[in-house]
């Protein structure tokens, strides 16, 4: 299945809506702050993380632990200005490692990083919650209606991890804001448009955070990678990442007497070390997808 083109085509077109790159050539950001981030720059983030599957699923282990972890990506020379890389020329994309501490792939692709933002800063609570729903299955309830979604004008605080801070010490926040943000502050190191920074306005980034209850416990990290890593040691990413396979494939919400069949692709998914081809044949050989096929 791995030589299979048109298996690349499911997982990509899989991937693109799960992680949201199909709103990439549509986002605005703040020209004065992120000029850079122009109509030449979207479509070659697109095929980064394009580049970036195919080399995965065909080159690569097809597992996703590298697809998540891996400090390896897809640059050409205006891509990694972009980015602030040096060393790459010409206009094809290459493939190109990064130093591990500032890379830890799709979810530190400056595409996917982008669409989790609004126009002047990345937004810890987004990213977050990315992680908590669709990464880890765990909903967070909307926010209340009555709430002033407005974030903290710069000024008196310096960083957008003092400005989303503030959330945490409000009982009134607290109870659906430590859910996410301090998973999304572990992408700090990354601003509106994915560029590594360790500094925001003269002040060292922290990038430590904390994911509440994972598996019952709390489990902190520090930095991107330390993040990506404690996920990718959790059950709960891999049941989850076949749980939105399984959806994408179906078409539809899994229901009640779905519960058999994708507790047994999700154990397929976990025993094979979280391959996605064995995903993609477990969901395609079980008795929902066939019957779906046939109807
Ligand atoms: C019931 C859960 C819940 C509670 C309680 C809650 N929020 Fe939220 N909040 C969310 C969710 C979910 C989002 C992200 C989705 C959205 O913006 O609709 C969010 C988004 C936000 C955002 C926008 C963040 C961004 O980067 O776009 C701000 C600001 C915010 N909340 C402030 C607050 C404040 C202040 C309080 C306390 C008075 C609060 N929220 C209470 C669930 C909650």
């Amino acid at each position: 299945m791995n030589d299979d083109p048109r298996a690349d085509q499911l997982y990509w077109r899989f991937l693109d809506q799960y992680f949201g790159l199909e709103l990439v050539p549509s986002l605005s950001k703040n020209q004065e702050l992120f000029s850079e981030f122009d109509d030449e720059v979207k479509p070659l983030l697109v095929d980064e993380a394009r580049r970036f599957v195919g080399q995965v699923m065909s080159g690569g282990t097809g597992r996703i632990d590298e697809l998540l972890g891996a400090n390896y990506t897809f640059l050409n020379e205006r891509l990694a200005e972009f980015y602030g890389v040096s060393g790459v020329s010409g206009e094809s994309m290459q493939q190109v490692e990064l130093p591990a501490g500032e890379r830890a792939g799709l979810l530190t692709h400056g595409g996917f990083l982008a669409v989790l933002g609004n126009e002047t800063s990345g937004s810890p609570t987004l990213r977050g919650r990315f992680v908590r729903t669709k990464l880890l299955c765990q909903p967070i309830p909307e926010p209340p209606p009555n709430v002033n979604n407005a974030i903290e004008p710069p000024g008196e605080v310096h960083t957008t991890r003092q400005r989303y801070e503030e959330h945490l010490t409000r009982d009134d926040c607290r109870g659906c804001h430590a859910q996410m943000d301090p998973i999304g502050f572990g992408l700090e190191n990354f601003d509106a448009v994915g560029r590594f920074r360790t500094e925001e306005n003269g002040e060292p980034v922290d990038a430590s955070g904390v994911i509440h209850d994972l598996g019952g416990v709390d489990v902190p990290f520090d930095g991107p990678r330390e993040l990506v890593e404690a996920l990718l040691a959790s059950p709960e990413l891999g049941d989850c990442v076949a749980t939105h396979f399984f959806r994408y494939a179906l078409g539809r919400m899994e229901q009640r007497f779905d519960e058999c069949e994708l507790e047994r692709i999700q154990s397929e998914f976990a025993e094979s070390g979280g391959h996605l081809p064995a995903l993609l044949a477990a969901v395609v050989g079980s008795s929902t997808f066939q019957y779906r096929v046939k109807e």
